[in-house]
């Protein structure tokens, strides 16, 4: 894991869209694989502005997203298909049939489920996985004891997953239980990966799954894994790592870092 700590979560969404920038100009055809929830807005806000002032193409690239909520249609603002057309899709140059997520309203969920994974499949995996994380240590929906080497499934929603993203819905009540997402083994599989975290509330469960012990209660932890694993925070989401000087160290001399600086 690479751990980069930027002054503020304004600065640190913009490196996170010029990490992500610089692998769609690299490769045209990129496998992207989409995160949502409000740390991630401003990342595809900076995308789109990249987008129409220094005319990054979208045209060739094929997204997947990590989750999608169980009983919700598209068409459902609360939906996260509903989610990137608004943050993302409808705004840039990208070809519709070429964004991917889970059909949360399928008859039949788990071979759903099964269709996800073959489709990431086809397209020759992930290339780049945009990552937030969840106060319950998540990454997609894997919520805590998700095995480290799960594929694509449906899981029941935490208590704490469910009143993070009540406000969304307007009442705890609300919120679907369950959503279909990656596993961990499937987000483990992508190429390079990429996870921004920003803010107080993210402090804790950021140190756990960069600095603690790897477990299945915060999924996230897996990533110490990953052979190619960029984690971007800002002060606030840094607020309890141990190791912050090496962090800023290897950034500000690292070669691999120059043109961010
Ligand atoms: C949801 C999503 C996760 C995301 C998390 C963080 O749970 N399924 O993929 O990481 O929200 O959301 P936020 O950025 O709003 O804190």
């Amino acid at each position: 894991m690479e751990v980069i700590i930027q002054p503020n979560r304004e600065t640190a969404a913009l490196l996170a869209a010029r990490i992500t920038a610089h692998e769609i100009r690299g490769n045209p055809h990129l496998a992207l694989g989409l995160a949502t929830g409000k740390t991630m807005e401003r990342v595809y806000g900076n995308l789109v502005l990249m987008h129409r002032e220094a005319r990054l193409d979208f045209s060739l690239c094929r997204t997947f997203n990590l989750d999608e909520y169980v009983g919700l249609f598209p068409a459902d603002p609360h939906s996260y298909r509903h989610y990137m057309d608004e943050h993302l899709f409808r705004h840039v140059n990208i070809d519709p049939r070429n964004t991917h997520l889970p059909n949360g309203m399928a008859a039949d969920l788990e071979a759903e489920c099964r269709h996800y994974e073959a489709l990431i499949q086809r397209f020759g995996g992930i290339d780049f996985q945009l990552l937030g994380i969840g106060k319950a240590g998540h990454i997609g929906f894997n919520e805590p004891l998700s095995a480290l080497r799960s594929r694509t499934r449906v899981k029941a929603l935490t208590p704490t997953t469910i009143a993070q993203n009540a406000p969304e819905f307007g009442g705890t009540d609300k919120v679907p239980r369950r959503a279909i997402t990656m596993g961990v083994g499937t987000i483990m599989d992508s190429r390079r990966c990429l996870l921004l975290a920003t803010g107080h509330s993210k402090a804790e469960v950021v140190a756990q799954a960069v600095e603690g012990p790897i477990t299945s209660m915060v999924t996230a932890s897996a990533l110490q894994l990953h052979p190619r694993c960029t984690v971007i925070v800002d002060q606030d989401a840094a607020g309890k790592l141990r190791e912050k000087d090496y962090y800023r160290w290897i950034f500000e001399n690292e070669p691999e870092w120059e043109e961010y600086r």
